[in-house]
């Protein structure tokens, strides 16, 4: 139902930006027709939805305390409407020691009175919920804080009944760990505690204990904080660090690899705490829980899959598990390069168990695309080039906040200044992720509309002056109106929408091109995606694809093109030029 009415409402946007801009006139997409867009009604909604990842902390400032809340979120509401979005994640509201931000969670089932009320995340869900837009919530299933009274309960005595809620165990000999495991932010997975000498069991940081997924209750525990939340009416979950959650009992050493991690680490393979095979059973049970409520709750997973059998086992051999696992291979090529954007495309796009593929480009964990992408000279021509392919494959996309104004990773210049634990840690080599979660850019008022503190948590960046939402939606040419008439395209051009997907001119490392065909009408639209930054010009033979197409019509592009078409056998694209366009 969602989807209907926001098809509805993209197709409006899409005729009102084509009938004001007069620039676009040129530009004509075929619209898609209402009997169309009821055929897809019959698509879940996350198959065809845009969901925008917020990191709270960083969005918007209500209170003037310089830390990003939950009303701040609702206040934008109407900004994520317009840019076209269907659903946000939210990254952790949760009462917290904020160590890790967050993700270090005390009450699995209260809000952080940093970040606002129960009251008002009803009403976020609410208003949301008015504009066609759902909340997905993080859950962060490995580990808790070291402050949730299960831990602290667990930690207090080895008899304690919740002392298998985590993973206890006796070091190998005095002040030594009971294995090499190491923690993903450094040094050894064990913590040793003195109260009940022995050691646990930590991932992430060490405020950061894990939870024992082996322990049934612990299990129940989890398995109703999901049901907590589908009460108030989310629309799913991302599910955090996924693979994570179980570890072998037996405890066996890591292997060993050549070479040290940032945090001066010998480099070893996760063989033993990643990607176990139990995962899967608890996955099926989560899938089950979401299932037995209305709306087709969405589970979304965390989880650097290192290919495509492991990406695709987060489907489930029966699509009964997790239905959008992200493609962290795809996020990060870290490079234009066009043989692998091509084969990790095509490889998720036919995956054999017809799981629906996930993409990103940015998120609060790593450097924003704007720069692992750009090469330092063109990076708004660009980070457009990303948006197409992030907007124009089959796969449901997700924005991260700040990508759509082309945001700048703005790392700490002084070791004093980081906030994130990781980077005081690998300082200097590891920076840690405050760089990408700095406040949103808004205008060019105080800290860019974020917030009205004198100080923020994170410095807003200098580039805010130049670079906000306010200034971009006056340019018609900005990254943020492409991303609008990006997303406007997705929705009312049936073959971007449902079509299918065929890579073209499987030769060429220099151009990415794809050609997505409505079966219903036969209508296609070409991609073309130059990723080098000379000028290029290919030739398209469709014949292969069942057409006799012999022109394309630009639909949309960067820059814009001044012919009204161009002759299949030579489509003529600038450096870096994003061009998408409908054959005939
Ligand atoms: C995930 C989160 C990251 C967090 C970690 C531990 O990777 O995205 O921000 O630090 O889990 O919870």
């Amino acid at each position: 139902m969602i989807d209907r009415f926001r098809s509805l409402f993209a197709l409006l946007t899409l005729s009102l930006l084509f009938a004001t801009d007069g620039m676009h006139a040129q530009q004509t997409p075929s619209l898609a027709t209402s009997q169309q867009i009821q055929q897809d009604a019959g698509d879940p909604w996350w198959k065809h939805a845009v969901i925008y990842e917020i990191y709270p902390r960083s969005f918007q400032d209500s209170n003037g305390d310089g830390i990003g809340d939950i009303n701040g979120v609702t206040e934008r509401l109407d900004y994520l409407e317009t840019l076209g979005v269907d659903a946000i994640w939210i990254t952790p509201i949760y009462p917290s020691p904020q160590v890790d931000f967050g993700y270090d969670i005390s009450d699995y089932t209260a809000i952080d009175p940093q970040y606002g009320t129960m009251a008002d995340f009803d009403r976020l869900v609410k208003e949301a919920r008015k504009r066609n837009i759902g909340v997905i919530m993080d859950f962060v299933a490995n580990h808790t804080s070291d402050q949730n009274p299960w831990f602290i309960e667990s930690r207090s005595s080895r008899t304690n009944p919740k002392r298998d809620w985590y993973i206890w165990r006796n070091g190998k000999g005095p002040g030594q760990p009971p294995n090499n495991w190491l923690s993903w932010f450094g040094h050894s997975a064990w913590q040793f505690d003195p109260r009940t000498d022995q050691y646990y069991y930590h991932y992430f940081y060490r405020e950061q204990p894990d939870l024992n997924w082996r322990n049934p209750a612990v299990q129940q525990a989890m398995y109703n904080v999901l049901r907590f939340w589908l009460d108030r009416g989310v629309a799913g979950f991302r599910i955090d660090a996924v693979s994570r959650l179980y570890e072998d009992p037996n405890l066996h050493d890591d292997p060993v690899l050549p070479g040290t991690n940032a945090y001066g680490d010998p480099n070893i393979e996760h063989k033993y705490t990643d990607n176990l095979p139990e995962v899967h059973d608890s996955l099926r049970v989560m899938r089950k829980v979401v299932d037995a409520y209305p709306g087709s709750p969405v589970l979304i997973s965390e989880a650097d899959e290192p290919n495509i059998t492991e990406l695709t086992k987060m489907y489930g051999s029966k699509l009964d598990e997790v239905q959008l696992p992200m493609d962290f291979q795809v996020a990060d090529v870290n490079q234009l390069s066009v043989p692998k954007f091509r084969e990790l495309l095509d490889e998720i796009v036919h995956n054999a168990t017809g799981g629906q593929p996930y993409f990103f480009f940015s998120n609060h964990d790593q450097d924003r695309a704007w720069n692992r992408y750009g090469d330092g000279v063109h990076n708004d021509d660009i980070a457009k080039l990303m948006a197409a392919l992030l907007l124009t494959t089959r796969a449901t996309p997700q924005l991260y906040y700040g990508e759509e104004i082309g945001m700048a990773t703005t790392p700490p210049t002084r070791k004093e200044d980081v906030k994130d634990p990781s980077g005081k840690i690998g300082w200097p080599k590891e920076k840690g992720r405050d760089g990408e979660r700095t406040p949103m850019q808004w205008d060019t008022s105080k800290n860019a509309g974020f917030s009205t503190a004198d100080k923020t948590w994170l410095p807003v960046p200098a580039s805010y002056k130049q670079r906000n939402v306010a200034v971009q939606e006056k340019n018609p040419d900005s990254i943020l109106n492409f991303y609008k008439q990006l997303i406007s395209l997705r929705r009312s051009q049936p073959a971007l929408r449902d079509g299918s997907y065929d890579s073209l001119n499987r030769q060429d490392d220099q151009v990415l091109s794809y050609l997505r065909k409505d079966p219903n009408s036969g209508e296609a639209v070409l991609v073309v995606l130059n990723m080098s930054s000379q000028p290029k010009t290919v030739s398209y033979d469709l014949k292969s694809q069942g057409m006799n197409a012999a022109i394309v019509k630009p639909l949309l592009s960067n820059p814009r093109e001044s012919v009204l078409s161009m002759p299949l056998n030579a489509v003529h694209v600038a450096p870096f030029e994003t061009f998408i366009g409908i054959v005939q």
